[in-house]
């Protein structure tokens, strides 16, 4: 059976989702995003300590768990607390957002990760430029045009898929030069450029711009995908009130928060196992480059993009050697063609994909020289149409 027998039409499987593959056929899951070193053990502990000593948090409604959560976000983020409005990862509030904002004037750069693309398929898309290969300084220069043309604009900072990310000094150039225009940035990958980038925590408090949202997740730099924290923040008082009213009581568990409360107080764990990825995702970009060339979009993160016309194809060879990875169509709206590829964590694991890149049949092996596509054109609004709001993320 090949990965694409097994999908019910219609419904793409994202990073980590292995259940299209026939059960024990992958033992190397880099088609995922979070850290893959995670969870942090001290996670582990805090969890079976909380079951252990005080298992009557199961039966009780936890009231106490979003405060906690937030206090403990703000210190990561270096922000009052009361700022911080808290739901189930950075996937609730996209939702919110895409039904607070939907009869608004919204501007969003493509390509963009699947459910960016779905809940604000009413939004215009700013894919590159037609013939020109997306890099971060064209994103950068259709964020400007975006700006200055919405009264919201969305982007992921760095971006999935290509993770191209844009430096925090440039955003708020932009933030500040187009005033009218409020900057939406998920920031799910931020922690994997490096320690204290976010938009939320720099500039010092009273100079942050007020036209700023930032979406932010437990899920990925702590490898905690499993459980459902995640934060939005903003200087916009009215618009946090707004989203707030949208998320339903109690939406974090307590033993959930019990282990990511000691998550974000494990800076050493985080540190230690980011630098790690980041180095591991260097030797996949060269190992990458081997044998697809220019087609590899060189990025600062843990996960390489490349350009590709048949990634199902080179998706099933690879899962002939157990592994998976992220496939995307290019012929959706506001997609590129291509392969999403997360670092191998250790020698096994890159030896794993070495050998079997090594037999990739030539006609799967890009020519060199070639020009990579941009990305599918706006087609629309009405080319995908939205999820319906009550779908659950
Ligand atoms: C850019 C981006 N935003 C949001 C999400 C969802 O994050 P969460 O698990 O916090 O809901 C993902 C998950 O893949 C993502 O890639």
């Amino acid at each position: 059976m090949t990965v694409h027998e097994n999908l019910d039409h219609g419904k793409e499987r994202q990073g980590g989702d292995l259940t299209g593959y026939q059960a024990g056929r992958i033992s190397l899951d880099l088609s995922e995003c979070a850290n893959r070193l995670g969870p942090p053990p001290s996670t582990l502990r805090a969890v079976m300590s909380q079951l252990t000593h005080n298992p009557g948090a199961l039966r009780s409604t936890p009231y106490q768990a979003v405060d906690d959560y937030a206090q403990a976000y703000a210190r990561h983020l270096g922000v009052p607390w009361h700022e911080l409005v808290c739901g189930r990862g950075v996937s609730e509030f996209l939702l919110v957002l895409s039904d607070l904002l939907s009869a608004e004037d919204v501007g969003l750069l493509t390509p963009e990760y699947t459910e960016t693309l779905r809940r604000f398929a009413f939004a215009t898309f700013y894919p590159p430029d037609a013939g020109r290969p997306d890099s971060t300084e064209h994103r950068l220069e259709r964020l400007r045009r975006a700006m200055q043309a919405h009264r919201y604009v969305l982007i992921s900072n760095p971006n999935n898929p290509l993770g191209h990310y844009i430096a925090r000094e440039d955003l708020l150039a932009a933030c500040r030069a187009f005033p009218r225009c409020s900057l939406i940035v998920d920031e799910s990958y931020i922690e994997f450029v490096g320690p204290d980038l976010s938009l939320a925590t720099h500039p010092a408090p009273a100079s942050r711009p007020r036209n700023v949202v930032i979406l932010q997740s437990t899920g990925k730099a702590w490898g905690l995908a499993g459980t459902r924290g995640g934060i939005l923040w903003t200087r916009d008082s009215d618009l946090a009130h707004r989203a707030e009213l949208r998320i339903p009581s109690w939406p974090l568990s307590a033993n959930d928060v019990a282990g990511l409360k000691a998550a974000l107080a494990d800076t050493t764990w985080l540190h230690r196992t980011l630098h790690h990825i980041r180095r591991q995702a260097t030797q996949l970009e060269d190992l990458l480059r081997h044998r697809f060339g220019g087609a590899v979009v060189t990025s600062q993160i843990h996960y390489r993009f490349v350009h590709h016309e048949q990634p199902a194809a080179v998706a099933e060879h690879l899962a002939e050697h157990a592994i998976a990875v992220r496939t995307f169509d290019g012929t959706e709206r506001g997609r590129t063609s291509g392969l999403r590829v997360s670092a191998p964590t250790n020698t096994d694991e890159y030896g794993q994909l070495e050998r079997a890149l090594a037999s990739l049949p030539s006609s799967l092996v890009p020519h060199p020289g070639r020009v990579y596509p941009a990305g599918t054109p706006y087609l629309g609004k009405a080319a995908l149409a939205p999820l319906p709001q009550t779908a659950a993320t």
